[in-house]
């Protein structure tokens, strides 16, 4: 029987050398978290870096992570220090992530980090065919890996591929700056379908495959010398009913059977009744717009007074890619500013900001996501945002308030947040006053809608539609023969 395997630079298991023995825990980011929910239902493996370098590690123990790993279904793909080095923080993050998020002035022209990433693209693709058979489907995932989807329809034409995109794809006129924007194109081409999160990025994918390489295109075929290929827009979803269960079931906890993390949010209300939470949760990237959301909530608490000693910001923020150098400097610009408005405006018994700089467990993902009456979603640029529909998710008695950037591609199935531009730090401070001050029928009213539509399209369904899609290129190809 066909299986369907997944090739991802990120494992969804990280592996963690803690005293002497290697342990698994969850990868965090968009991409690892929803596809964890469904990829063990394909059959097949999920090929991937499991985040350590193969240098620090003897035979023997790379041997145990390998075995670790064959019992979750996943491949595992060693990356020395340099590979890391070049590949993963030089052209995936220091080139890739910053020109597709319309951050150019970021980006390091390095030849050595191509290199690095056509070789280890090719070391991903060498991983993935010797497991792969003809009938077979592979499903290539994210920017890391865009030459991956033609290394491996050059050696199998029979093996079916899909590709998704989980970041923007800029305008052609970003895209162009590029010295290599040819031969990552191609690379992508490779597959049979390309999939997006948003109509936007396909958009702007089609006019630079038509301008640099003269593609026909007629609606979402693309017609190359010898197939047509599909792309399409996919707004990945959430494991909704995994988040609406777990919101249920830390309901019904009684106060001893509470997370310490959770006792401490009801001391928090205790203080007085109209004490209220805005949440945040992302990793630390200059792409999520951290300081814009931290300069907005010291307008706000400027400029509305009385809702000083009222109203905390609590943003837990996931350590990621500490070894690039901007994300070194955002780190420093971050503490800088709670540690300005902790200053300014904390007292003995009020933080403005509680700032976590850590990753946490499920249940209190879902314990913050329940205790917040906003949610506060401040991207620059961003592919989806799936904590925007994660706190959706947790809102079971339908109370909340959603703000989000309009640069989220999540804003796309969104239309009952309040949506602002993330550069508006006067405007997010409004928001952020109108939805502390909005009315809890109005808050039902819009919540209900919102809840409606991200628990119908779900990852299932996401997952789903584009594996039919898949299925549809297959028909389409062959009557094209
Ligand atoms: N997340 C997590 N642990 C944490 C904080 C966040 O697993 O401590 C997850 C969060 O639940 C979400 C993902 O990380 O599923 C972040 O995805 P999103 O699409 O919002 O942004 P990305 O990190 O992919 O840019
Ligand atoms: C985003 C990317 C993913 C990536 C994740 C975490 O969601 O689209 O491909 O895995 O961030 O980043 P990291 O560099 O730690 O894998």
């Amino acid at each position: 029987m066909s299986k369907i395997h997944i090739v991802s630079n990120r494992l969804p298991l990280s592996i963690k050398k803690e005293d002497d023995s290697f342990n698994l825990s969850p990868s965090v980011g968009g991409l690892a978290t929803g596809m964890r929910s469904i990829y063990k239902e394909y059959g097949g493996k999920w090929i991937g870096w499991p985040g350590l370098s193969k240098d620090d590690l003897t035979d023997d123990e790379l041997l145990t992570i390998d075995e670790k790993l064959v019992s979750e279904d996943c491949l595992a793909v060693h990356l020395t220090s340099e590979e890391i080095n070049l590949y993963y923080e030089g052209f995936s993050n220091n080139v890739i992530w910053p020109l597709f998020h319309y951050f150019a002035q970021f980006i390091d022209y390095n030849p050595e980090y191509w290199e690095a990433y056509q070789k280890v693209n090719h070391k991903f693709a060498q991983k993935a065919l010797e497991i792969v058979e003809d009938g077979d489907i592979v499903w290539i995932h994210d920017y890391q890996l865009l030459l991956v989807p033609e290394m491996i329809k050059s050696v199998k034409p029979n093996v079916t591929i899909g590709f998704f995109l989980h970041i923007p794809f800029p305008s052609f006129e970003v895209f162009r700056i590029l010295p290599w924007r040819n031969e990552l194109i191609k690379g992508m081409l490779g597959a049979d379908l390309i999939g997006f999160h948003t109509y936007d990025y396909e958009r702007h994918f089609f006019s630079s495959v038509r301008r640099l390489l003269g593609y026909e295109i007629s609606f979402n075929e693309i017609h190359l010398e010898d197939r047509i290929i599909l792309a399409d827009a996919f707004p990945m979803g959430i494991d909704y009913e995994k988040f609406e269960t777990k919101a249920k079931a830390i309901a019904h906890k009684s106060l001893q059977e509470r997370s310490e993390l959770h006792r401490e949010l009801e001391k928090y209300f205790l203080v007085s009744p109209d004490r209220k939470l805005i949440l945040s949760i992302d990793r630390l990237d200059y792409t999520k717009g951290i300081p814009n959301r931290l300069n907005a909530f010291e307008k706000f608490l400027n400029k509305y007074p009385e809702f000083r000693n009222k109203v905390s910001l609590i943003m837990l923020v996931v350590p990621s890619r500490d070894e690039v150098e901007q994300y070194k400097l955002l780190k420093s610009e971050v503490d800088e500013l709670v540690g300005r408005i902790n200053g300014q405006y904390g007292g003995v018994n009020y933080t403005p900001v509680w700032y976590f700089y850590r990753s946490l467990p499920f249940d209190n993902l879902i314990e913050l996501y329940s205790t917040s009456d906003v949610a506060l979603i401040t991207p620059v640029r961003d592919g989806m945002n799936l904590v925007a529909k994660e706190y959706i998710a947790s809102r079971i008695n339908q109370s909340g308030v959603l703000i989000i950037s309009e640069m989220a591609g999540a804003v796309k199935e969104m239309g009952e947040a309040i949506i602002i531009n993330p550069n508006n730090e006067e405007e997010i401070a409004d928001s952020i006053h109108q939805a502390l001050t909005m009315e809890m029928e109005e808050q039902r009213r819009r919540m209900r809608y919102l809840q409606d539509r991200i628990r119908r399209y779900d990852v299932f369904k996401w997952s789903g539609e584009f594996i039919k899609s898949l299925k549809k290129v297959e028909d389409i190809q062959q009557n094209f023969l």
